[in-house]
């Protein structure tokens, strides 16, 4: 059994160091400036809206597809747990409803047992000093007809599906399978308000179960985005089509509804601006639509707008420009996602565009990853082989960093 040696130049003390069985878990209060090996800013407190982050960074959402039953457990508590040096960290994206699923094994959080399931994790984040949000998601398109009551179609902004997209549902024999996406059909402008409710049933539950708040997905291709979306929205109602302000009513009124439930300062937003996953086609005017959302949720002081640059996956990085035109219209909590590493996260916090940089791989092997950045310590590579489903392997079996084997 491995533990800290004296000399580790952060704030472990033996009361903070778990016994988890396989490994020892470890996590660091906030690191005094006196004591690091780097100087970043990364490592400053921060305050999101009254709540007080010990460093600015955040564990970004990730799916993982262990949740037996769509409920959180024990398991993925010790997960969380290992992880709670983050200043903040976003739980995987969480289903709001049977409808907003579109993977097996992925949480919930519309009933009471998912309530409690998710209550473990925040009271082990909070354990450690922690803080935590959930991802709430709903996936719209991105799904399978065996995935929704009665074998129904997905539901979207219009009845076109997902070119290249897969979900993780059933196959012909009833086997669990990953199969192409269903043809969607689109939500009547009646059915809107209920998706919204659902937010808002799903944000409530949050708060039950000991969220500091909640990020509301609007990224990567999944239901908001496919009204964000001005290639894919044709619709012509008041949801959709030409004029950007119909494409944009969507996510602006279940952001407003979710924060009049629970509160804007606890309420997030993750974005993809000029994402490209699953489906999502350029068109003209998309630096218009993304800035003029930008302009309509500056004035409505959410906790964060969390952008998720996509081109560690393909697309080509978000421009310095655009960042820069982003935060002259929101002058709120920017998070910014999508290949960070140590250096280029300072650099964005120093050049004023983001104020909380999220890590999303190296947080899977590297459940210690504050301490390893704050003391120039190496990083466990990623083993993409266990990012989704199966069991403890490659999910809470990753060690803290081992002082007596490194040189
Ligand atoms: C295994 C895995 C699962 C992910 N699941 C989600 C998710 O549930 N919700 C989401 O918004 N992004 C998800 N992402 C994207 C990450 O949040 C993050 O934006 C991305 O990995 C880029 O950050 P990185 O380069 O630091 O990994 C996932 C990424 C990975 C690798």
């Amino acid at each position: 059994m491995k533990s800290f040696p004296t000399s580790l130049l952060t704030e472990h003390r033996r009361s903070d160091v778990r016994d988890s069985g396989a490994i020892r878990v470890g996590v660091a209060r906030q690191i005094p400036h006196s004591r690091r090996t780097t100087m970043s800013r990364l490592f400053d407190g921060y305050d999101l809206s009254g709540l007080s982050l010990r460093n600015r960074v955040v564990m970004a959402p990730m799916t993982r597809s262990r949740a037996a039953n769509g409920v959180a457990d024990s398991e993925t508590a010790l997960y969380y747990r290992q992880r709670a040096g983050a200043g903040l960290i976003v739980t995987e994206g969480s289903q709001i409803s049977v409808e907003g699923r579109g993977y097996l094994l992925t949480p919930g959080i519309h009933t009471p047992e998912q309530v409690e399931g998710w209550a473990k994790v925040t009271r082990a984040v909070h354990e450690e000093g922690g803080r935590i949000f959930i991802q709430l998601w709903h996936v719209g398109r991105i799904s399978h007809t065996t995935l929704q009551t009665n074998a129904e179609s997905p539901v979207s902004s219009v009845d076109r599906p997902a070119v290249g997209s897969t979900a993780r549902a059933y196959d012909a024999a009833g086997s669990p399978a990953t199969v192409h996406v269903s043809r969607p059909r689109a939500l009547t402008t009646f059915e809107i308000s209920r998706v919204v409710k659902d937010f808002v049933r799903a944000a409530t539950n949050a708060i039950a179960a000991g969220f500091d708040g909640v990020e509301i997905h609007g990224a990567n291709g999944y239901l908001l985005e496919q009204f964000l979306n001005g290639a894919l929205n044709t619709r012509v109602d008041r949801y959709g089509g030409v004029r950007i302000e119909n494409r944009l009513r969507f996510v602006l009124e279940t952001i407003d509804a979710v924060a009049d439930a629970i509160g804007a300062a606890k309420t997030g937003l993750r974005l993809s601006p000029f994402g490209r996953i699953h489906d999502m086609q350029a068109y003209a005017g998309e630096e218009e639509t993304w800035l003029t959302l930008a302009a309509q949720l500056a004035a409505r002081k959410l906790a964060y707008v969390h952008l998720n640059d996509q081109h560690p996956f393909g697309p080509p990085a978000l421009s310095a420009n655009f960042l820069r035109k982003w935060r002259d219209v929101y002058p709120g909590t920017i998070v910014l996602a999508g290949g960070f590493d140590l250096h280029k996260g300072d650099q964005m916090i120093s050049s004023g565009v983001a104020d909380l940089i999220a890590f999303g791989r190296p947080f899977i092997s590297n459940p210690d990853l504050v301490q390893r950045l704050a003391n120039g310590l190496a990083l466990a590579p990623i083993d993409r082989s266990n990012f989704y489903g199966g069991g403890p392997k490659g999910y809470t079996d990753y060690p803290v960093f081992d002082h007596s084997t490194s040189t």
